[in-house]
């Protein structure tokens, strides 16, 4: 069979390692130590640095592809190992506008996407420009190296754009500032393109932001028009094509108070936006990674059901008392349709600890799986019910969902 390494041993590689399995196949990883999510679960593991050359070079070594389960590793060795003949996948030009936003950003102009307004900033002088073409208020983004929100300030006038731009500046971090967009919610257009150049799209998400971390999903967006729905699968696929992208694409999307569809970033990647693939759809976005990468052909991208809603669960505050064994054996006594995902992570707090997919039941309101799906997750990270239910006074046997 077939060997894919993956470079970086989190949840996301752990997860594709599981739909590595009912392909015949093992996922190679390339992690920091053996206790990451993936390197606990694999048995082909090599440990070593996504910085590292040599590392690379080890975790490549037979593999049929090299693919990322994070956009960190350096295009100067990614173009060394594809020199070599390693079938970098997406491909270093490629990956490059997952990795650094300016350069998404440039190159998404020529391509004509939708997206905010936005400057480079390389000097002080910059910002006071930029600062007055773009209108308040402001976001200021790191060109690379954010995530969950990292590396992203909010700005609300130009005196305090400038400060924090001059900050950046002064430690060397490029950096871009961008209109904020008024927006109605925000909403993922994920899809898949294999080498040889097969795209397929799974409906389109709304992805709901706490603190600039992703905690639920629904799927699909409710009470998006069709025309737009439709429009913003294509734009995905367009974007794949365009940019030669190999694997899954997960273009993050702001739904602007007006309606309009504008691109916030691109992931090239499995994404947390398609965990709720997993349970919900025929193909899921990991199995649907490496058949692209293996150049197989992609998976049907159909919904299960009309609705499923995704829960991340994040690390409390206070890490509770109770174990995790046991929390998750409340949890399925309550709600016996739970499909709960946990990455064998430590806790801490505010960190993606797992997620639980609840598929709607026939007729069941977006209001009501949402409850739940919050109400599941929030238990597997607190020990506490979000409606103050109490477990002992239920008899082991009785559920109630
Ligand atoms: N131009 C903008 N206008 C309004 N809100 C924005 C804008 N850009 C980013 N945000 C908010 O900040 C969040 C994080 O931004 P972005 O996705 O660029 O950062 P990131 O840390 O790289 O992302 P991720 O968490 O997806 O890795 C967005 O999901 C959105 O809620
Ligand atoms: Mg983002």
């Amino acid at each position: 069979m077939p060997v894919v390494t993956m470079i970086g041993g989190g949840q996301l590689a752990r997860m594709t390692h599981q739909a590595a399995i009912a392909l015949g196949q093992t996922l190679r990883v390339l992690a920091g130590s053996v206790d990451e999510p993936a390197a606990q679960v694999s048995p082909d593991v090599v440990l070593g640095s996504h910085d590292d050359l040599d590392a690379l070079r080890r975790a490549a070594t037979g593999a049929h592809a090299l693919t990322f389960d994070h956009e960190g590793v350096p295009t100067r060795h990614l173009e060394v190992l594809q020199r070599e003949g390693v079938a970098v996948l997406p491909p270093p030009q490629a990956l490059i506008y997952a990795q650094d936003k300016i350069a998404m950003r440039k190159r998404l102009g020529e391509l004509g996407a939708p997206m905010p307004k936005f400057a480079e900033i390389t000097s002080v002088e910059d910002a006071r420009a930029a600062l007055d073409t773009l209108g308040d208020p402001y976001v200021l983004k790191a060109a690379r190296g954010g995530y969950d929100g990292r590396g992203v300030v909010l700005l609300d006038d130009p005196e305090q754009a400038h400060r924090v731009a001059a900050e950046y500046l002064a430690d060397g971090v490029p950096i871009m500032i961008e209109e904020r967009v008024a927006m109605r919610r925000e909403l993922a257009a994920l899809v898949a393109r294999s080498t040889f150049g097969q795209g397929a799209a799974w409906p389109v998400v709304q992805t709901v932001q706490r603190d600039g971390i992703c905690v639920e999903v629904l799927a699909p967006a409710p009470d998006l028009d069709e025309d737009t729905a439709a429009a913003a699968q294509q734009l995905g696929l367009r974007l794949a094509a365009e940019l030669g992208v190999v694997g899954v694409l997960a273009v993050e999307l702001f739904e602007t108070v007006d309606g309009e569809i504008l691109v916030n970033e691109l992931a090239m990647r499995p994404h947390n936006s398609g965990h709720w693939t997993m349970d919900g759809s025929v193909t899921s976005q990991f199995e649907q990674h490496l058949r692209a990468v293996l150049d197989y052909p992609l998976g049907d991208t159909s919904a299960r059901a009309p609705l499923v809603v995704m829960a991340n669960v994040l690390g409390a505050a206070q890490t509770p008392q109770m174990s995790v064994d046991e929390r998750v054996h409340h949890l399925f006594a309550r709600m016996p349709d739970a499909k709960v995902h946990l990455y064998g992570k430590g806790e801490r707090a505010g960190r993606k600890l797992g997620h639980v997919n609840l598929v709607a039941k026939p007729g069941e309101a977006l209001d009501v799986v949402r409850e739940r799906a919050n109400r599941a997750a929030h238990w597997l990270s607190h020990a506490q019910w979000t409606d103050g239910y109490d477990e002992h006074e239920h008899n082991e046997h009785g559920t109630d969902n």
